[in-house]
């Protein structure tokens, strides 16, 4: 039998970044809309509040497993204002960003061997951690005219499962679930025995209505965030997660054996970010305007299948009409106008090829030119 990470595959988006950086290099311009970073820095507050922490001399030990006190306290907070579902903080682990909080929840709850439903196309870390832990991912087909989001007929159909992952807004589509779509899947994971993992990094990055928590539905669901996406602060490695309380304690055993604690710095900043809401809406404004600017755009290109981006910073495009590998599709598209994309295959191994994801949470003025260089290339 070979390793574990002989089950884990790159991801294809890194490459474009590598080419991307190499034309850069090289003296080409190059628009960025291959990778989902929040652009615009962190919260002020949150960098303030670890300034002042360094600048106290605090010592920055580790905390406990489950985090500090005072973060755990404020998100559950921010459930009951956010949400109006009330979660003790004894329920709440704190995390080195949601990344960490996949592993602990799959270690957690289930045995080896576990079937985990996976959208498809889907965040391609899901399935990567599953097949890593010895679980078994079980990729389900979702559909353009169903925002590629999961139905209980779909799951019907990929029984037995053990485990299922759901994100609302979804990477790479935008995509998202109503919270009665929501309550239709937690009722559906509650009769079969399922249990409910739900990814809720873009909450707060949305266009619409805003997003539901899967706990409004489902106490039993393991709830995956992060200060990642709408707190911009990818690199500070923080994030959270809500347990059931019968994990809970498997998640601090865990925890305390796989990294101690999530970083102190990061928990203090991570606190005052809630209090930031007035900046971090602005980027999700910028973002709005981005998105509007793109969906009006891209069609003038050539790229009018596009999935309804509800939320997050992504718009996902069939390109089936313009090539039958979007793979290739995106590099020439590099070479001839020096915007980096992703091709699919990340996000759907079976039918990728049909599809491209741009990211635009960059520099206003850069998804401009991007939008403005696409139209002026396929004209
Ligand atoms: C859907 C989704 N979930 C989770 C993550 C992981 O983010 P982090 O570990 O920074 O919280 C990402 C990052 O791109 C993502 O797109």
């Amino acid at each position: 039998m070979g390793a574990r990470a002989d089950r884990v595959v790159p991801f294809y988006a890194m490459e474009v970044l590598k080419a991307a950086n190499r034309r850069q290099t090289e003296g080409h311009d190059v628009l960025h809309l291959e990778l989902g970073e929040p652009g615009g820095g962190p919260p002020p507050r949150a960098v303030a509040a670890a300034a002042a922490a360094l600048e106290r001399g605090e010592r920055l030990g580790y905390t406990e497993a489950l985090g500090t006190h005072a973060l755990r306290e404020r998100v559950a907070r921010h459930y009951r204002e956010t949400y109006g579902v009330a979660v003790g903080p004894e329920r709440i682990a704190v995390t080195t960003g949601s990344s960490a909080g996949f592993l602990l929840g799959f270690l957690a709850a289930f045995a080896d061997g576990a079937r985990i439903g996976v959208a498809e196309p889907g965040y391609p870390a899901y399935r990567n951690i599953i097949a890593s832990l010895g679980l078994t991912p079980v990729g389900i087909a979702t559909e353009f005219d169903r925002r590629f989001q999961l139905t209980p007929e779909m799951l019907d159909a990929a029984l037995p499962l053990d485990g299922l992952v759901i994100a609302s807004p979804a990477n790479p589509t935008g995509t998202m679930l109503s919270g009665g779509e929501i309550a239709a899947i937690a009722r559906w994971s509650a009769a079969h025995g399922v249990r409910l993992v739900s990814d809720e990094v873009y909450h707060g990055i949305t266009f619409g209505t805003p997003a539901v928590t899967a706990l409004a539905s489902s106490p039993q669901a393991i709830v995956v965030n992060s200060f990642s996406k709408y707190y911009a602060m990818t690199g500070w490695r923080v994030g959270w997660m809500v347990v059931p309380p019968d994990l809970i304690g498997a998640v601090d055993r865990l925890s305390q054996n796989l990294y101690i604690s999530a970083p102190t710095l990061s928990q203090i900043a991570a606190i005052a970010a809630f209090d930031d809401r007035a900046f971090l809406d602005a980027k999700v404004a910028r973002y709005a305007r981005t998105r509007g600017l793109l969906l009006e755009s891209l069609p003038r290109a050539g790229f009018d299948r596009l999935a309804p981006a509800d939320g997050a910073f992504y718009i996902f495009a069939d390109v089936g009409k313009l090539t039958d590998d979007s793979s290739a599709f995106c590099e020439r598209m590099l070479r001839e106008t020096g915007v980096a994309t992703t091709p699919g295959i990340d996000f759907d191994p079976n039918r990728g090829k049909r599809f491209l994801r741009f990211a635009i949470a960059g520099p206003g003025e850069q998804m401009l030119a991007a939008a403005e260089r696409l139209v002026a290339w396929r004209r």
